[in-house]
């Protein structure tokens, strides 16, 4: 990320906090984004993927760029359909999920609708305050930490599935930490996982790499994200996204 041109991340630009904190995602929200690494006219100290800078998220610079990747199905990197559709074709599927406000499970449910798959909660044994307040600052505490919260259920029966629908809400620009305690908990090689995230504007934030580098063996699908509940529109976005995903025909 050095020099050529600065190179746009997904962050929002915001206060660091003081404790060390490994892969920070900086703001939850805001309007303006970061962009790293220096560009051709910079200083030679700013030539360092550290070097963060800002600007309003529909803007654009001379000296900022963007870097291309692409996704190798099977590498736990973000795979386009088609890459994945041998995979994700024809299996028994699972639907997953965590939900704190109960958005995320009515998604969650009108997937079970749509497609009759086998529905699974994901709990845990000391469950998040009730207080919105208070579940704020819990689950920014856990994400600091890193923490594996404990599950209450356990899918006994993880063999018999080949495509695991993963749905969370966005917290803090990332996944809630039982999805972590999840994704740990099971080998998902040979298997797809096709994340849906409920948000209240972050749409993804982090929340897909945190997945990818939380199960490097499984290949991913098309991801949907849904604005809180999800409009009107909810049950057809719902089908058209999962035949993107060759779950419906
Ligand atoms: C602890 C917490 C952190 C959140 N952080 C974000 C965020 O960073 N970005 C965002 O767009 N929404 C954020 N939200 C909003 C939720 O993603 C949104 O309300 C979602 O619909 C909740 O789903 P649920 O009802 O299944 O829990 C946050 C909500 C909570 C409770």
């Amino acid at each position: 990320m050095h020099g050529n041109v600065g190179e746009w991340v997904w962050d929002y630009y915001g206060d660091y906090g003081t404790e060390a904190v490994s892969d920070p995602t900086g703001a939850g929200t805001g309007t303006l984004r970061v962009y790293r690494g220096g560009g051709w006219n910079d200083f030679a100290k700013n030539m360092r993927s550290a070097y963060r800078a800002t600007l309003a998220e529909d803007k654009g610079s001379f000296n900022i760029g963007i870097r291309l990747v692409r996704g190798i199905a099977g590498s736990g990197v973000v795979a386009s359909a088609d890459m994945q559709s041998e995979e994700s074709g024809g299996g028994k599927v699972l639907i997953a999920y965590f939900s704190w406000g109960g958005n995320t499970r009515g998604i969650a449910q009108e997937i079970q609708a749509q497609t009759g798959a086998d529905l699974f909660e994901i709990e845990l044994v000391n469950p998040y305050s009730d207080d919105y307040n208070t579940v704020l600052d819990e689950a920014q505490r856990d994400q600091n930490e890193q923490a594996r919260p404990e599950l209450a259920a356990h899918v006994e029966n993880m063999d018999d599935y080949d495509t695991i629908i993963l749905g969370y809400p966005n917290w803090w620009a990332s996944i809630p930490m039982p999805i972590a305690s999840f994704l740990e908990e099971y080998d998902f090689l040979g298997k797809t996982i096709i994340p849906f995230c409920s948000h209240g504007g972050g749409r993804f934030g982090q929340s897909l790499t945190a997945i990818a580098k939380l199960a490097p063996d499984a290949s991913m699908g098309e991801a949907l994200s849904v604005h809180y509940s999800g409009g009107s529109s909810l049950s057809e976005d719902i089908t058209e996204w999962l035949r993107t995903n060759e779950i419906l025909e």
